[in-house]
């Protein structure tokens, strides 16, 4: 599998926080069958403002512990972004990574107030020739009881990523029951874990994979797991 969605570069934003938890999380991820995981700090002003450089050099002491510890994945680098009228600016700028230097970007949108020129600020990043990945609809309080909300968004080229602990009910019940609704409709483009702890989604797949089982078959499940996020960071 292959994770495009977590916070655990050490002391970058509200995910690991010491270089230990980086390497313990990555323990997990490796025992539950991850291969490569693009790793996405928030970019979040003012609050999480570290830049593409500082998110590089630790992961690349994260990359040379790997190495050390012989734990076998790839690690890459790209952000979650929080959507902002100036979105193609701070990529410009090397503030904000996309997913490995790709065209796609990992865009979050507020919990819980909907903000009413969030098509605007996604449909400026897709006409600069960007592919936006919407991190997590599912957790969108104003967009769970009218699931019309994402189709301005599809419309648009925008890929669904949902969380994959939402499956188990993380994030509350309508949370659960918006994720399972989306995959029934194959919306969802690809699911990622959004760890920041040590313990938590790396260590449930098992759990989790046999719910979505439920909910995905054969290559609509494949695509969800792997082959979307293989084709992302190929940037095809
Ligand atoms: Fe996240």
């Amino acid at each position: 599998m292959i994770d495009l969605h977590c916070h655990i570069i050490y002391d970058t934003d509200d995910g690991a926080r010491t270089i230990e938890n980086s390497i313990n999380i990555l323990k997990e991820a490796e025992a539950a069958g991850f291969k490569k995981i693009c790793c996405t700090p928030h970019y979040m002003e003012p609050h999480y403002i570290k830049t593409k450089e500082e998110n590089k050099a630790r992961l690349e002491i994260i990359k040379e512990k790997l190495l050390e510890q012989n734990i076998d994945i790839e690690l890459y680098l790209g952000n979650e972004v929080y959507v902002a009228d100036n979105m193609g600016d701070l990529i410009s700028e090397g503030k904000v990574s996309t997913i490995s230097d790709s065209k796609y970007v990992l865009v979050e949108l507020p919990i819980t107030q909907k903000l009413l020129n969030a098509d605007e600020m996604i449909e400026n990043l897709v006409f600069a020739g960007y592919t936006v990945i919407m991190a997590h609809p599912e957790r969108y309080i104003y967009a769970q009881k009218d699931l019309k909300y994402f189709d301005q968004f599809l419309e648009r080229g925008v890929l669904l990523q949902g969380n994959y602990e939402s499956l188990l009910g993380k994030y509350g019940r309508l949370a659960e029951k918006t994720l399972k609704k989306l995959l029934k409709e194959e919306k969802i483009s690809l699911l990622s874990t959004d760890t920041h702890r040590e313990s938590s989604t790396y260590t449930k797949m098992g759990k989790i994979l046999k719910v979505l089982k439920r909910y995905a078959k054969n290559d609509y499940y494949d695509y969800i797991t792997e082959k979307c996020q293989e084709k992302i960071l190929k940037n095809m």
